[in-house]
């Protein structure tokens, strides 16, 4: 009987890897969960990727399972203590999709202050030869952008930006070391979105995080600030946001998370002020194979008995 359940719709080099190995695959946990029972008694590692609660229920399918290794940096789908609390260990994938988020954060900035999308809109419709008018944009050197958590992801945002001649600023629960270059540590986190003119959400996800950015922070950016999630939907008030970018409270947004994924609220749609991505920081063919092979040696490492190479709990 197979160990180790894949589940998820993975990329094409780990759905190969998957099915080299031999694996047991389910698209959805909710599915693997209805195997049969000899099925899921053999469990003892799962593969998952996925943003569908895994919680002690799930977990209670599977009496024999000792790992989850996700897929992903963020492992907010993964109830933690529940897992701990069944002697199952759950690891992640950090540090290999590090350059790719970061680098979408820039990018969502640079869309929103130099109206990428609707540059491209306006010479496409024809609004250029026509010599019709397209706004002048904003200037990213010189101006000053906050990061909401600096951990890994959050240290190659602000690398980043100050190689645009940004000034940074930055938010974490305490000062950070790789910050000694001259970034601004605030410890209130409403006040650094009072002192900034943009700025970049790069929590980590669950209940810890759970609406942290306020209504009041949003409009603290003011009219012609812009703001971008690259870390979880769930961390920012999602109907404060539409409210402040609908009454101009808000200059602008780059998304590429949202609350209630994969839909993203359709009142966004209607905004001109956004630009939308689906939730697609780390999905670059490279970086997606990488997280594939630590999810993998992950597990490889339980069944030979060997220490986990990135554990979570
Ligand atoms: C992560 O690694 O948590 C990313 O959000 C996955 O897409």
């Amino acid at each position: 009987m197979n160990k180790v359940l894949a589940v998820g719709r993975f990329d094409a080099a780990s759905r190969q890897a998957i099915e080299e190995k031999g694996w047991l695959r389910y698209d959805a946990i909710t599915g693997a969960a209805e195997a049969d029972e000899a099925e899921r008694g053999a469990i003892e590692a799962v593969a998952y990727l996925g943003h569908h609660p895994f919680g002690p229920d799930l977990m209670d399918r599977f009496p024999n399972l000792r790992l989850i290794s996700n897929y992903g940096v963020g492992y907010d789908a993964i109830d933690v203590d529940a897992a701990s609390e069944r002697g199952i260990k759950v690891t992640n994938t950090p540090d290999v999709l590090s350059d790719d988020v970061a680098d979408l954060a820039v990018a969502l900035l640079l869309a929103q202050l130099r109206s990428v999308i609707k540059a491209d809109a306006h010479v496409r419709s024809g609004a250029w030869s026509r010599k019709e008018p397209f706004p002048l944009q904003r200037k990213m050197s010189g101006q000053k952008v906050g990061i909401l958590g600096l951990g890994r992801i959050g240290v190659e945002i602000a690398s980043r930006l100050a190689a645009f001649k940004m000034e940074v600023h930055y938010w974490s629960r305490s000062p950070k070391a790789e910050a000694a270059s001259g970034w601004t540590y605030h410890d209130d986190a409403l006040a650094m979105m009072k002192a900034v003119d943009f700025a970049v959400v790069a929590l980590v996800g669950g209940a810890a995080t759970e609406g942290f950015v306020t209504k009041e922070m949003i409009e603290a950016l003011g009219p012609r600030g812009v703001l971008v999630n690259i870390s979880r939907g769930t961390t920012i008030d999602e109907d404060a946001l539409i409210d402040a970018l609908e009454e101009g409270r808000l200059g602008g947004a780059g998304l590429d998370v949202f609350r209630n994924e994969p839909h993203a609220h359709t009142r966004f749609f209607d905004l001109e002020n956004v630009v939308l991505q689906p939730h697609q920081a780390s999905a670059t063919v490279e970086t997606r194979a990488d997280m594939g092979r630590l999810q993998r040696d992950n597990i490889e490492a339980y069944l030979a008995g060997q220490p986990l190479l990135t554990p979570v709990n």
